[in-house]
């Protein structure tokens, strides 16, 4: 019954097919892709929640975090060069280990892609008041621009970006490659700048003591800080548009990795170095955990001398060590570009849900498209609302937490799905094969194993609690109504943008509310 309700591949590929996009990506623009998607949130923000965590030691975490992603992201791009559909981790699963697992995949993405929006939706909001403050030199109130747990009462900004975006969504803006090439530009030349002068500056004393709070809290450090690699699946999911795919995937998967690691390193390195990165201690001495009530009073008291207690990590390094006009700007250049990361995270938000309602397992009224504009606004407003209120309230750290616990099951799923794949499909055509996935597919799970169980504990609580509501869901609700299981298997238009289409059924599919072919 787990692995029951196996959506065929066949028709799945009918889906995939009726899109057939152009093939014209190279490995170039395959790697800007993945940079435009990954750079974010976690570098400009989390990079002081990982100080916290580890100190200098963060530079471990952000190699451990690259390599788990790097092996994950080959066997995901053996899927998704297979399986170009939306609903990435979602539909693989649904056509290799069957209707429950698939379920719980696009219920784990749920948090990967909504509650990411809203942690990204924070770290923008850090960026923006801290610039708005300095630039006209005033003071906002934390109580309206911080969460409750964070010193505030309701993250105003955060809320305020996460809806406009929802609107744009709505209204079907879709990024435009210049738009996409732009933004990463800004987002590189913010990132170089930080680096020219900051690392010529290091002091070596800066990086001691490096592990104060040892290996486990360099681990917990590298759970979080896997924020900063997530997005790279979007260099996956345009396989079917990429030319040569077996030579050119692996260069822009590990290439957009390699390239944002080297990045990381360089500018957690220019933190430390500059303005040090030790752990802020309770008065007693205790660990305080970022995103607390307790480190955010702690800071309080130290009138937030330490980066660790900064919203704005880089632009409050560079103020810090006598460049302040170059610190607004780069955090200007974060206000610029996070609401990009937003958007792509919210895009695959509502893909999910409406591919998930396209298959009867969530409520027909999610994937209703919108008469004017075309695009599935319905399930875009309800992930706007939920994502505003995951902004408002909660923590920035707490958000990426909660979103990688999802994104690893994810992951984690797609690992053993190739493996399975291999074994029961081994003469399906596969433009791009992970190699030595005996190895890499296992060590992409162990790793993922790994990084989940370094994770906060109330992370690890709320991922189970979620995963007990989505089988309650699906054997309450999901189960009964899915076109699998009722016996119909449908052939769509794949985009979300576009209204579905009355297509010609396939010999021995069925489609909805039709005749059996
Ligand atoms: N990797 C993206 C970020 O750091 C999600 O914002």
């Amino acid at each position: 019954m787990i692995f029951g309700r196996v959506k065929p591949l066949d028709a799945i590929l009918a889906t995939a097919e009726k899109k057939s996009l152009h093939r014209s990506l190279g490995a170039f623009q395959l790697t800007m892709l993945g940079i435009g998607a990954v750079i974010g949130t976690g570098i400009f923000v989390l990079t002081a929640e990982a100080a916290q965590k580890a100190g200098p030691g963060m530079m471990i975490s952000f190699i451990i975090a690259g390599v788990v992603c790097a092996i994950a992201a080959l066997c995901y791009a053996e899927m998704a060069s297979m399986v170009p559909v939306s609903g990435s981790a979602y539909t693989y699963s649904y056509a290799v280990m069957g209707e429950l697992i698939a379920w719980m995949v696009g219920w784990a993405l749920i948090l990967e892609y909504a509650v990411a929006a809203g942690a990204v939706s924070v770290g923008w909001s850090g960026y923006m008041v801290g610039y708005i403050e300095h630039a006209f030199a005033i003071d906002i109130s934390d109580h309206l621009t911080r969460g409750p747990f964070d010193g505030g009462m309701v993250n105003l900004p955060a809320i305020i970006i996460s809806l406009l975006v929802t609107a744009l969504l709505v209204r079907g803006t879709k990024e435009s490659a210049t738009v996409n090439s732009i933004l990463v530009a800004i987002k590189i030349v913010a990132l170089i700048a930080f680096i020219a002068l900051t690392v010529p500056v290091m002091r070596m004393e800066q990086f001691e003591p490096f592990a104060p709070l040892g290996v486990s809290g360099i681990s917990a450090a590298a759970a979080s800080i896997f924020f900063a690699y997530v997005g790279f699946d979007a260099v996956s999911t345009a396989a079917e548009e990429t030319k040569n795919p077996q030579r050119n995937m692996p260069i822009g998967l590990i290439g957009s990795l390699g390239i944002c690691t080297i990045f990381y390193l360089l500018v957690s390195a220019g933190v430390i170095g500059t303005e040090g990165a030790q752990p802020v201690y309770g008065a007693n001495g205790e660990i305080l955990e970022p995103g607390s009530r307790e480190l955010a009073a702690q800071c309080s008291a130290i009138s937030d001398q330490a980066v660790v207690c900064s919203k704005e990590a880089l632009a409050w390094v560079l103020r810090e060590i006598g460049w302040p006009q170059i610190g607004n700007l780069v955090g200007l250049a974060a206000i610029l570009a996070l609401p990009s990361v937003i958007l792509m995270m919210m895009f695959g938000q509502t893909r999910v849900f409406f591919v998930m309602s396209r298959d009867g397992l969530l409520p027909q009224f999610f994937s209703k498209i919108h008469p004017r504009y075309n695009t599935p606004h319905v399930i875009t407003i309800l992930t706007g609302v939920f994502v505003a209120l995951f902004a408002g309230f909660f923590p920035v750290g707490q958000l990426a937490n909660i979103s990688n616990s999802g994104t690893l099951f994810a992951f984690m799923a797609v690992s053993v799905a190739v493996l399975v794949l291999r074994r029961t499909d081994p003469g399906r055509h596969r433009p791009f094969r992970t190699p030595a996935v005996m190895i890499f597919a296992p060590l992409s799970v162990l790793g993922c194993l790994y990084l989940f169980f370094s994770l906060d504990e109330k992370s690890k609580l709320l991922f189970a609690g979620w995963a007990l509501i989505g089988l309650i869901v699906y054997f309450t609700y999901s189960r009964n109504r899915s076109y699998v299981g009722r016996g119909i298997i449908d052939v769509h238009e794949d985009d979300a943008d576009t209204p579905p289409q009355p297509v010609p059924p396939l010999p021995g599919i069925h489609t909805p509310g039709g005749k059996d072919a």
